[in-house]
């Protein structure tokens, strides 16, 4: 009994690779059938620059992280979508019953192309309607407020610079 015992930690090296092995089989197979699923359009700009925060389903992450799914912010105007992910959100806010103080930077790196498609997608999920922003409608967006750096201060900014809009 004492002998078994004192052989198995000798023995974990061996089972620990084993189980990286394991484990790395179980990721490329993980990531095989990821590749295989159907992605809707914009879903995949979605998961890549939305989705470590506001969670695979838009189901956000509270208390830190809102959800998109079940908020009343997805009934704004879709400019107001735009508005948050080109200029950022901070301060005091209230989402689906909760109040969150968080910060979500601004994203202007992303195209207006991949911004368009990508609200397109929250939109048919979240807001149950289909989206009608293009491009070119981002871009116009964008010149709106070039220069103007500072993420948007609680709804009430949103509102302020949603008024600004030409
Ligand atoms: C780094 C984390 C992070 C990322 C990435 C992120 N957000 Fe956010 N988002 C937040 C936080 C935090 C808030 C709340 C800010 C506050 O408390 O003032 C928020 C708020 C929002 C809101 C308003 C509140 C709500 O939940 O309805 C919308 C809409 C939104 N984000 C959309 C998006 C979209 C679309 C993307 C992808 C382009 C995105 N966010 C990427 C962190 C993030």
């Amino acid at each position: 009994m004492t002998g078994y015992c004192k052989r198995s930690p000798a023995g974990l090296p061996g089972l620990q690779r084993l189980a990286l092995l394991a484990l790395i089989l179980g990721l490329t197979a993980c990531g095989n059938e990821q590749a295989q699923l159907e992605l809707a359009p914009g879903q995949e700009l979605y998961l890549r620059h939305c989705a470590s925060c506001h969670g695979n389903q838009g189901q956000g992450r509270p208390p830190t992280f809102p959800p998109l799914a079940g908020s009343e912010w997805m009934e704004l105007p879709s400019e107001a979508l735009a508005l948050i992910v080109l200029l950022g959100l901070r301060g005091e806010i209230e989402v689906a019953g909760r109040t969150y103080r968080g910060y979500m930077p601004p994203m202007q790196h992303i195209s207006d192309e991949d911004i368009a498609q990508l609200i397109g997608f929250t939109e048919r999920e979240w807001s149950g309607r289909e989206p009608r922003l293009t491009a070119a409608d981002i871009a116009n967006i964008r010149g709106a407020f070039d220069g103007r750096r500072p993420p948007l201060y609680r709804k009430e900014g949103l509102m302020d610079a949603l008024a600004e809009l030409p």
